[in-house]
């Protein structure tokens, strides 16, 4: 099954590709209503599988709460989520993120910025003795992460936080940085409407959640890669 018409198939694939190379994020619509999320994130590429995530994670609005202050949700609730990378606590997190719309709300905007054009501007050896490591250690291992490591970046100001003194300059130069830098709002405002974000370039964030929007529901699936268009 393709989740675009015969005839649009390769015109897509091929700006999905170019878009992603060009800015690091593609949006598109599937017309087809019976098309899961799934199926939309095998015909653009592979999914990431791994036990520690559902492959396909509903997101709706909730409000904040202490039990689940491992979450974007239960640290900032129905607020605004500052920019981040998602799994940027992993050594190697997962490289897409697919955002299925399910439920429209065009008054809520994923925001983007390329993270990696605003690291450019930093030295590599600066870059290099910037060392951050995750607020909660996992499997007990205090890994030591830089933000900008084999052509990948992450940034994540709430669970990622620096063990020296390069690394809270770095972490403060960044959010000055991320204040005035361009960013791209997007808004995923019909049903089966799709973006797709390179995870290694861009950071992404959200605005807050009016009352008129609390019914909003994306889903999203992780990919290992994007390789264009193909059959499920
Ligand atoms: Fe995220």
């Amino acid at each position: 099954m393709s989740i675009f018409s015969k005839k649009n198939a390769e015109i897509e694939k091929k700006r999905i590709e170019y878009e992603l190379a060009e800015f690091g994020y593609s949006k598109f619509i599937i017309k087809e209503s019976n098309i899961t999320t799934i199926q939309i994130a095998k015909n653009i590429g592979t999914p990431y599988y791994h036990e520690k995530i559902q492959t396909i994670e509903e997101i709706t609005p909730s409000i904040k709460s202490k039990l689940r202050t491992n979450t974007y949700s239960g640290n900032f609730g129905l607020d605004a989520f500052p920019f981040h990378t998602d799994l940027a606590h992993w050594q190697t997190p997962p490289h897409y993120i697919l955002l299925c719309c399910i439920q429209p709300a065009k008054d809520v905007k994923t925001l983007l910025i390329d993270f990696k054009e605003l690291l450019s501007t930093e030295d590599e050896s600066t870059l290099s003795r910037a060392l951050f490591r995750p607020r909660k250690s996992i499997n007990h291992q205090a890994s030591l992460l830089r933000l900008s490591e084999n052509r990948k970046i992450r940034w994540d100001s709430l669970f990622l936080q620096p063990v020296s003194t390069s690394g809270k300059d770095l972490l403060s130069r960044i959010t000055e940085k991320i204040n005035i830098s361009a960013k791209k709002e997007i808004a995923l405002s019909s049903d089966k409407e799709c973006l797709v974000i390179d995870n290694w370039r861009l950071a992404h964030g959200r605005t807050a959640i009016p009352k008129n929007c609390l019914n909003r529901k994306l889903e999203r699936v992780y990919l290992s890669s994007v390789q264009g268009v193909h059959d499920v």
